[in-house]
């Protein structure tokens, strides 16, 4: 029987690369297409090594519809999980038409050009940016969608309108949006993971520097917000069970099981853990001290969120497996390959 073959835009990036290889496991057929803006190949042969296949890998960028067409021509997929992104919250209230031009005309491409070619089925990379500073935790799908924060989460929340009003006009057209809390950890082989270019942005990637040395200290942004222990409190889902969460996605539309054609589904673990449990509990399961400090808080940050996971446990029948503890040690052997 012929392997249904999905096409991974972004597929050299974080998730991307984590995704591609849950997919191939999966027993799909799986097609990278990337250009490379940030990130490395170095994914991709990570990725080849796990699963012992070739996998065909593509440099082109989704905003180059023409070169984008191509891709479209020469493979016979039906499925499309879209990550090619710009994700730096900040750089994106600093550059708001770079974030608006990428974002969105690369989605906007692979929507168009799926029309084109009469593919079905497409994966979206939301966020739980589009919920802002909930009223009530844990978020559900049906919690308010406040307004966006940033360009990089306006990109989020227009993108899902996008992908809603397009399937809602084009028969044949199915669409699941996973709103990612916040992804962390590393494949358990060590030989994929998050790779920041320059000094990272996010909480993990700073801790493992710091501990590796590359950073003199962590900065921990505020003790003093109205939570047990005055850090922010975050929803920390463990990379490979996201990436777990696309293939069941694909499943249930090439399977036909999606009763609406559009659904969105929160992927986290439904558990709120502080900046300063994490921290602890990465010196704590590596047996290491950080050097951290107290600093002020940072502008934009929302203070708590986590998941209400229930609808994707429910109707993807996905719920998210590997134990904090085990993220926090895959990110330290991880960190010691780079
Ligand atoms: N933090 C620190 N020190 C650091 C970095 C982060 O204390 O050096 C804290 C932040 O203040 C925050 C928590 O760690 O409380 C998590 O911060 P991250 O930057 O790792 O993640 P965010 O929750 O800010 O951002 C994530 C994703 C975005 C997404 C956003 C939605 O990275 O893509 O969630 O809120 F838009």
């Amino acid at each position: 029987m012929k392997k249904e073959c999905v096409l991974v835009a972004g597929g050299a990036g974080y998730i991307g690369s984590h995704t591609t290889v849950e997919l191939i496991e999966a027993g799909f057929d799986v097609v990278i297409v990337d250009n490379l803006s940030n990130s490395e190949m170095r994914a991709v042969e990570g990725v080849r090594k796990i699963t012992g296949v070739d996998v065909p890998f593509e440099q082109v960028d989704c905003c180059d519809i023409d070169a984008f067409r191509k891709v479209f021509e020469k493979y016979d997929f039906d499925s499309v999980i879209h990550f090619a992104a710009s994700k730096a919250v900040g750089e994106s209230v600093h550059e708001p038409m770079m974030y608006y031009r990428n974002n969105l005309t690369s989605f906007m491409n692979v929507i168009d050009l799926m029309r084109e070619f009469g593919r079905h089925n497409v994966v979206f990379s939301s966020s739980c940016t589009v919920y802002g500073e909930p009223d009530k935790q844990p978020v559900t799908e049906q919690t308010p969608r406040k307004p966006a924060t940033s360009p990089y989460g306006n990109t989020k929340q227009m993108s899902e309108d996008i992908l809603r009003d397009s399937i809602a006009a084009y028969d044949g057209l199915n669409g699941i949006a996973l709103r990612y809390f916040n992804p962390i950890g590393a494949h358990p082989t060590a030989l994929i993971g998050e790779l920041p270019r320059g000094v990272p942005q996010n909480l993990v990637p700073y801790i493992t520097q710091t501990a590796a040395g590359i950073r003199e200290c962590l900065s921990v942004f505020g003790d003093d917000y109205p939570t047990p222990d005055g850090s922010c409190i975050r929803d920390y889902i463990d990379v490979t069970d996201l990436a777990k969460a696309h293939v069941v996605a694909i499943r249930r539309m090439v399977e036909h099981k999606n009763k609406e054609r559009y659904e969105v589904f929160n992927v986290g673990t439904g558990r709120g853990v502080s900046v300063l449990e994490l921290v602890k509990g990465f010196e704590r399961v590596n047996g290491l001290k950080l050097n951290y400090k107290i600093a002020p808080r940072r502008e934009g940050d929302i203070i708590a969120i986590w998941a209400d996971p229930t609808l994707a446990n429910e109707k993807l029948g996905w719920h998210a497996e590997r134990s904090l503890d085990e993220t926090l040690a895959s990110v330290w052997k991880w960190q010691q390959t780079l």
